[in-house]
């Protein structure tokens, strides 16, 4: 890489013929500063010509790794310094023009990037020309950024695309041997009414449905997590842009997200055009709403985990506060997928109970090894699930579009790990696409810590870690391996049915719509009859 560029800088005053003997002598001291920490001189900066006009002073400056802006940032020092004293003569400003950067290989740049003007392609190298940067822009990390992506952007092409990674760590016996139950159970919830369909991805849940759900997370709860000492919180739900530029959302997965619009105005008469035209037509052409409501200036919950690095932004914290060890189950999160929705294991809207926590890399990593084994007690003993852990490509540098290449696998550093429990209505266990991923557990290093600047009042390092279950596909995992007859349902879950009667399913004239789905329904009121409320 190569960096050239015009930097004009703006004196206190007009340069006077005295005032030359004192600028050469400036021009060396900013020499020997612009190839400060570079073992090679030729990787730091070198003034290849200079010339003056009115109050401006011109450097033409190249570099080979030391990058424009900091290089602007040491001679603007050294002429404030060196000129200040010898001829009080103050810099008043900086701008850098013609600026061009060059890269060794051919890297294909996008049509629209901030401060880039051109890029061209000169014997296999790639030459960008950037727009003209005053002070303030090189103030800001804004080249570091620029070439960060352009870096970014070369080791993806290199790489064509993502590189999953997936690594089985751990694998329960089986216990299915034949499989008990081998039947859908997104299909029966459906057909038997005990959920519908209320948009793409989204489902009602009835009061029988919700019974369920919240039984499974229960147990979870009870066995899993306040065991462990994790207490609740209450998360928002929707989330300004700026919290999804700093968890890299914004970036990476900004064709999942979901936005949201406020209203333009609170002013109902303002709205008097769509509303009489809703009267009138009975119907809601988005493209009217549209025009009265503002761009989007939030997204839904996406990763569930983002308002806990958010409220420790900025803050410092000690000893005394650590761990922190936090759930939110408050609401839905949101995942927009353009294909693959299918019942209740690949929704819009789901339901998750997300646990996070923040420490020291040792107090992470020990809360998440605590964790770990309480998981693999709650599938292997108290669901009695066939279930099995991998290590993947962590879930946060997918969802920021972070190019990093998975470590080689160390279960004690920075990474994510899947849990996945066998479908047995999918097909047999060595086909890899019939087992379901039902949550994660990840320890994030300071991937979070860093851009929220979350810190420690003594300078130790801080890691976090998070943990979501996903409340829909830990029920379809229970019912997929065991049916709905309580009957073949581990301990736990019959005693929560004992502790807790469950509500009647919904039956109308129209309802369940089948009558397959009826004959179903019924089965599963008897195996219910002895635990449903009378
Ligand atoms: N926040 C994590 C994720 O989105 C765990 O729920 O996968
Ligand atoms: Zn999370």
């Amino acid at each position: 890489m190569r960096f050239r560029g015009r930097l004009r800088v703006e004196l206190s005053r007009e340069i006077v013929e005295e005032d030359l003997e004192a600028i050469r002598e400036a021009l060396e001291a900013v020499g020997h500063h612009l190839v400060k920490g570079f073992r090679n001189p030729e990787e730091g900066g070198r003034v290849e010509s200079w010339s003056y006009s009115g109050r401006v002073l011109e450097l033409v400056i190249s570099s080979g790794r030391l990058r424009l802006d900091e290089a602007s940032m040491r001679v603007r020092r050294v002429l404030e310094e060196v000129l200040g004293r010898s001829r009080r003569l103050g810099v008043r400003g900086l701008r850098l023009e013609d600026a061009v950067v060059e890269l060794d290989g051919e890297v294909r740049v996008g049509g629209r990037l901030p401060f880039v003007r051109g890029v061209e392609v000169v014997g296999g190298r790639t030459v960008i020309h950037l727009e003209p940067m005053d002070e303030g822009d090189l103030k800001r990390p804004i080249l570091l950024r620029l070439l960060r992506l352009l870096n970014e952007k070369e080791v993806r092409a290199r790489w064509g695309g993502k590189a999953e990674h997936w690594q089985l760590i751990k694998q329960s016996r089986v216990k299915l041997e034949p499989p008990p139950y081998t039947d859908d159970p997104n299909k029966v919830l459906e057909e038997a009414g005990l959920v519908k369909r209320f948009s793409v991805g989204q489902w009602l849940y009835t009061p029988l449905a919700a019974y369920l759900l919240r039984m499974v997370r229960e147990v979870f709860l009870e066995e899993v997590v306040r065991p462990l000492g994790f207490v609740e919180a209450v998360f928002p739900k929707m989330y300004p842009l700026e919290v999804g530029l700093r968890t890299g959302h914004l970036r990476g997965t900004v064709n999942s997200l979901v936005f949201a619009s406020l209203p333009k105005t609170y002013d109902i008469e303002e709205f008097e055009e769509l509303t009489d035209y809703m009267y009138v037509m009975d119907e809601a052409p988005p493209e009217e709403v549209g025009r009265y409501v503002r761009y989007p200036e939030y997204f839904l919950c996406f990763a569930q985990c983002e308002p806990f690095y958010w409220f420790f932004g900025g803050e410092l914290v000690d000893d005394g506060a650590l761990p922190v060890k936090w759930y939110d189950m408050s609401g839905p999160s949101f995942r927009w997928e353009s294909g693959g929705i299918y019942g209740l294991e690949r929704v819009i809207e789901f339901h998750r109970v997300e646990v996070v926590w923040l420490g020291t890399p040792e107090q992470v990593v020990s809360i998440r090894n605590d964790l770990l084994k309480a998981y693999e007690r709650f599938m292997d003993e108290v669901l009695d699930l066939e279930w099995r852990l991998a290590w993947v490509t962590p879930w946060y540098y997918e969802q920021s579009g972070t190019v990093e290449k998975v470590e080689e696998f160390d279960i004690d550093r920075p990474g994510t790990i899947d849990f996945e429990v066998w479908l047995p209505y999918r097909g047999p266990r060595e086909d890899r696409k019939t087992w379901l991923e039902v949550g994660n557990i990840s320890i994030h290093g300071t991937k979070f810590t860093e851009p929220f600047r979350i810190r420690h009042n003594r300078g130790r390092t801080l890691w976090t870690g998070c943990s979501g279950f996903g409340s829909q596909r830990w029920l379809i995992s229970v019912l997929a391996q065991k049916g709905f007859n309580p009957e073949n349902w581990p301990p736990k879950l019959r005693e929560y049915l004992e502790r807790n009667p469950p509500p009647d399913p919904v039956v109308l004239v129209t309802y369940p719509k089948t009558q397959s789905g009826r004959r179903e329904l019924e089965q599963l009121v008897k195996y219910l009859s002895k635990y449903l409320r009378r």
